[in-house]
Parts: structure tokens; C-alpha cells; sequence
């Protein structure tokens, strides 16, 4: 066994893997982000095994991640920048709600620099569960921050390993709850090893790092909402939105970028005045097509679900300047 001379640093957030229910049988009736790191860790007796090397845990936050909040990003973006600039760590694991994670994977695969690996985890069942898929998940984590190459943010659940831009839940309760659309993992955990079904997506060197500095620094983070377009859609939402100051507006758009016509022209009237408007498609699979010879009236962003998007207006609004 090949012993790393790095650590790896482990960085709780909360979620369902440090969550506890009343009786081993419940599932689902659990309060999230209950048990301490260095407990859940702890708990997990072949875990030193797993990681080959020093381990330090750090408890950055406690929560659900459907509570998941500004400050909670900016303290765990600015830590992770700190750990990865350090030469002493070697791999950074954060354990994380399911609910949002994708969110927080997307943000931190936006704002970090780094190609050192950033691996994200979690679990679907509470860490007082029968059979918990935590501790699994945990090794599994540590051998993808082994895997010779692994890079940049990545997310390890139920033995599968997914890139930060095409990972999203996709069920409410099975073990195996994320996917990577149309693409697929990036590969598997097998028995503590990592095979690969695609190469290692090279971080793209943090097109949201100057963004970044503005969040270090304390400002405020702007205001950014989800509407989506559906049968009998209308503008009210979006001109109350507007009335009430919100800065940047994604639309989660029919098939490839239609808009009811109602909520098209109320987030036309919402662009002239001033706020960022940017839409993508509802449908999970793939991405929108746009038409080389007509200038959409609204921007598309292509190839992010509309959250992911949102982030990224987030950070286009931060100050940082989205990539082509
Ligand atoms: C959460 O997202 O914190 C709760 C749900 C989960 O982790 O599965």
C-alpha cells in the first residue's frame, strides 16, 4: 500500500450522513447535520485504511443543506482556496447535504484554482440507519482523492464519481441518487479502487476566481431567482420580482429555450430594466440548441440545469466574467 506524505482534510458541512433518526428502521424521519465530524469519521474503523495518510477533520458548518446559505459558501470556498494553496494537504473531502449539492459543487468548481482534488460526499440514509450508505461512501470518497489524476471538484455517492458541472439528484430516496445526464459518471469505485469511464475534467482554472476575492472580502451577494415557464404561465411573478429588486432572473424554459409568451415578454420588460436575465431549458437531458443566425432576445447558458446556472449569474453579478 502506498503510503501519501499530504493530508487529506475532511470538512463537514452537515447533510443526511450526519443525520440522526429516533430508531435504526427510519430512514427519512431524521434531523439533518447532527453528529460531529470527528465522530462520523470516527464511526468508520477501516477509514484510516482508506486514506493512506494523515487525516484531519474540520467542522465548517452543521446543517441541512436545503438551508444552505451565502455565508456558508463563502466560508467553505474561502477555506478550501486556504487548504488547496497549502502544500501540506493533499486532497480536500467535504461531506455535504444531498439536497443542494450540486449547487455547492458547481459554486466551488467556479471560484477555486486548483488541481488538487475537492471531493465532495454524502448519503441518502442517516448515520443511525440499519444499513447507512455514509460510511461507504466516505471510503469510497478517500480512494477517488487517491486515484492517481483525480482533479478539481468531483462528487462520489453510492460508488459512482461524477464532474461537478453534469452531477444532479435525481431521486428523492434511492442510494444511487446522483446522475451525470446524457454524459454519464466519470467512472466508479470499486472496491477501493477508481475506474474510469472518462478522463479527469481538468478544473477550468476558476473562471469565477476574481468573483472570488469580492466574496473573501464581504460583499453583498446579489439576488438571483428561478422561474420557470410551464402551461398557463404568466409575468406576474416576474414583475413582482421586479418590484421587489431582484437583481438577476434564470428561467427554467420549455424544450429547447421557449418561453410562454406571457412570461417572455415580462422578462423582456425585466432585461430592458436593467436586470440580468438568462435562460435554460426544464428538460433534464441535454442542452439548448441556439440558432447561429438569430439573436436570442434573452442570453442562454448552455449545458447547466437552471440552479447551476443561477450560481453562475451569482458570480457573473460578484464580478466575475462568465466563460464564453
Ligand atoms: C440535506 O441535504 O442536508 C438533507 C438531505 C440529504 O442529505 O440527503
Amino acid at each position: 500500500m502506498q503510503v501519501h506524505e499530504g493530508k487529506i482534510v475532511v470538512v463537514g458541512t452537515g447533510g443526511t450522513i450526519a443525520g440522526k433518526a429516533g430508531s435504526v428502521e427510519d430512514n427519512i424521519g431524521y434531523v439533518a447535520g447532527e453528529v460531529g465530524i470527528q465522530e462520523l469519521l470516527g464511526a468508520v474503523p477501516s477509514l484510516q485504511q482508506a486514506v493512506r495518510g494523515p487525516l484531519q477533520a474540520e467542522q465548517l458548518a452543521q446543517i441541512d443543506s436545503k438551508d444552505m446559505s451565502f455565508p456558508v459558501w463563502s466560508a467553505l470556498a474561502a477555506r478550501c482556496r486556504q487548504l488547496a494553496a497549502d502544500p501540506g494537504v493533499r486532497a480536500i473531502v467535504i461531506t455535504h447535504g444531498t439536497d443542494t449539492l450540486e449547487e455547492t459543487a458547481w459554486f466551488l468548481h467556479s471560484v477555486l484554482d486548483t488541481h488538487k482534488p475537492v471531493v465532495l460526499t454524502c448519503a441518502m440514509r442517516p448515520s443511525t440507519a440499519l444499513a447507512p450508505d455514509g460510511p461507504q461512501n466516505l471510503i469510497d470518497a478517500m480512494a477517488v482523492a487517491n486515484a492517481p489524476g483525480a482533479c478539481g471538484v468531483l462528487v462520489v455517492c453510492a460508488g459512482a464519481v461524477h464532474g461537478a458541472r453534469q452531477v444532479q439528484k435525481v431521486h428523492p430516496y434511492r442510494l444511487n441518487a446522483f446522475g451525470s445526464g446524457d454524459s454519464g459518471p466519470l467512472g466508479w469505485v470499486e472496491e477501493g479502487r477508481v475506474r474510469l469511464a472518462q478522463n479527469w475534467h481538468q478544473p477550468q482554472a476558476g473562471w469565477a476566481v476574481d468573483a472570488m476575492k469580492n466574496i473573501v472580502q464581504g460583499d453583498p451577494w446579489p439576488r438571483v431567482e428561478v422561474v420557470m415557464s410551464y402551461a398557463g404561465a404568466s409575468g406576474s411573478t416576474v414583475d413582482a420580482l421586479v418590484r421587489d429588486g431582484v437583481q438577476g432572473l434564470v428561467v427554467a424554459a420549455t424544450g429547447n429555450g421557449t418561453l410562454h409568451h406571457a412570461l417572455q415578454a415580462a422578462l423582456e420588460r425585466a432585461q430592458q430594466a436593467g436586470l440580468s436575465v438568462r435562460v435554460t431549458t426544464r428538460c433534464p437531458l441535454g442542452q439548448v440548441l441556439s440558432l447561429p443566425w438569430a439573436d436570442a432576445a434573452l442570453p442562454l447558458v448552455l449545458g447547466l440545469t437552471a440552479v447551476k446556472a443561477r450560481v453562475s449569474l451569482l458570480l457573473e453579478l460578484l464580478g466575475a466574467k462568465a466563460p464564453a
